[in-house]
């Protein structure tokens, strides 16, 4: 094989961006042979790609080697399994699913490991980002202490929600902000810092939107080794900002956009602290700034990444059985604030799917109802 024949399922915003990029050339080796919606809006029909209605047949058609998921979270897990079962090759939109025991499901289909599976997690080629784990596990900002980020520039209009039926829903979505903005930095979270042990969730639920779901959160993250981190996101502050800090021992370490600051402690703060005639005093610093220009390769790099990964066996970026775990925080943070208690990890993933299908099954709630202008995928992509 010499390129990847894909099928995209799910041509709404998300979908519709990925089989334009690779429309546009900007992915090689690859070709969108199929694509499927159930709805009745798919784009005008071109020739070699294959049109369906239902995901079923495309996955038994043979026209494709590979899937990428683009349809809402729930079906994410039925399709995901199906496809895997198949034989295909799978590209998952974030998240993973919607709950951790569907994410269980999904990734114990996954047996035929010359397969490839992965997830669109494409904050991961950020190199503000990246330059910040290569600094964690290097060791070269010492022992992490505490990590505080807040991600609060997701900011989204009524006019936003109002536009797909199945968001900010239990039953269409899931959840909120922790389920579709946040699986980015609850994914990088892990990434760079690993799993807590312990996770405190205060939710606001509809604080700023006509929605059921939260769209204000602050959890506490407690480790096992002592370190603390507190992540705070909402939906609905403007301007909003995206900050995180890092407390190591060899000092501050700010990620904003445009780069990292370092204030640099000359010597390990607890060294320090422990040095004889130390006295009153504080480690001396000195500022280290590590400029970074634009936001990586995004979704072009991902899906680059999983061809390579077809094809040459190239080590994925995001690989799909990780994304397991910021679905596990954004549960944990919601159980937590569902129950008022501290949740501890691993978390108990058939509790929280009960306890979301009953939401799912006895909401009543209504959207308010504004009128819906229409919107293109371009408008969309500037909210991605
Ligand atoms: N990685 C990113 O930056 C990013 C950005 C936006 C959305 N997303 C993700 O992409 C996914 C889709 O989001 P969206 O904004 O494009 O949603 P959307 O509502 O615009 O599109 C979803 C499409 O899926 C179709 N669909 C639903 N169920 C289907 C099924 N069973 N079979 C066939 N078609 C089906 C719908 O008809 C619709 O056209 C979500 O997982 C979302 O979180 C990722």
């Amino acid at each position: 094989m010499d390129k990847v024949r894909i099928g995209i399922v799910g041509l709404g915003n998300m979908g519709r961006a990925h089989r334009q990029n690779i429309r546009d050339g900007k992915v090689k080796r690859i070709e969108v042979t199929a694509i499927c919606d159930r709805s009745d809006f798919l784009p005008e029909p071109v020739d070699g790609e294959k049109q369906f209605s239902d995901v079923s047949e495309m996955i038994a058609s043979g026209e494709i080697d590979a899937i990428h998921i683009c349809t809402p979270h729930y079906s994410h897990t039925p399709i995901g399994i199906e496809a895997l079962h198949a034989g295909l090759h799978v590209l998952v939109e974030k998240p993973l699913s919607v709950h951790k025991a569907d994410c269980q499901r999904l990734i114990a289909a996954y047996t035929d490991r010359s397969k490839v599976f992965a997830a669109m997690f494409n904050q991961r080629t950020d190199p503000h980002y990246r330059t910040l784990k290569s600094l964690v596990d290097s060791g070269e900002i010492g022992k992490v202490r505490r990590i505080n980020w807040t991600v609060t520039d997701w900011f989204r209009t009524e006019y936003y929600y109002a536009l797909g039926g199945w968001r900010a829903t239990w039953k269409g979505e899931g959840g909120g902000v922790l389920l579709n903005q946040c699986p980015h930095n609850l994914d990088l979270f892990q990434w760079i810092f690993g799993m807590p042990r312990r996770i405190h969730g205060f939710c606001n639920f509809g604080r700023y939107h006509q929605i059921e779901v939260e769209d204000d959160v602050t959890a506490y993250f407690g480790y096992d080794d002592g370190k603390n981190a507190t992540f705070i996101t909402s939906t609905g502050e403007a301007p909003g900002q995206n900050r995180l800090e890092v407390v190591a021992e060899r000092g501050l370490v700010t990620v904003e956009e445009g780069g990292i600051r370092w204030k640099r402690n000359t010597k390990e703060m607890s060294e320090f602290s422990n040095t004889v005639n130390a006295g009153f005093a504080k480690p001396d610093t000195w500022d280290v700034t590590i400029p970074i220009e634009g936001r990586g390769g995004q979704h072009v790099e991902i899906l680059q990444n999983f061809v390579d990964a077809v094809l040459d066996g190239a080590p994925l970026i995001s690989p799909a059985i990780e994304g397991i775990n910021s679905v596990e925080l954004a549960n944990a943070t919601m159980l937590s604030a569902w129950e008022d208690k501290t949740i501890h990890l691993p978390m108990d993933a058939g509790l929280y799917e009960e306890l979301l299908m009953g939401k799912a099954e006895s909401s009543t709630f209504e959207k308010k109802k504004i009128e819906v202008m229409h919107a293109s995928a371009d408008d969309f992509s500037k909210s991605f």
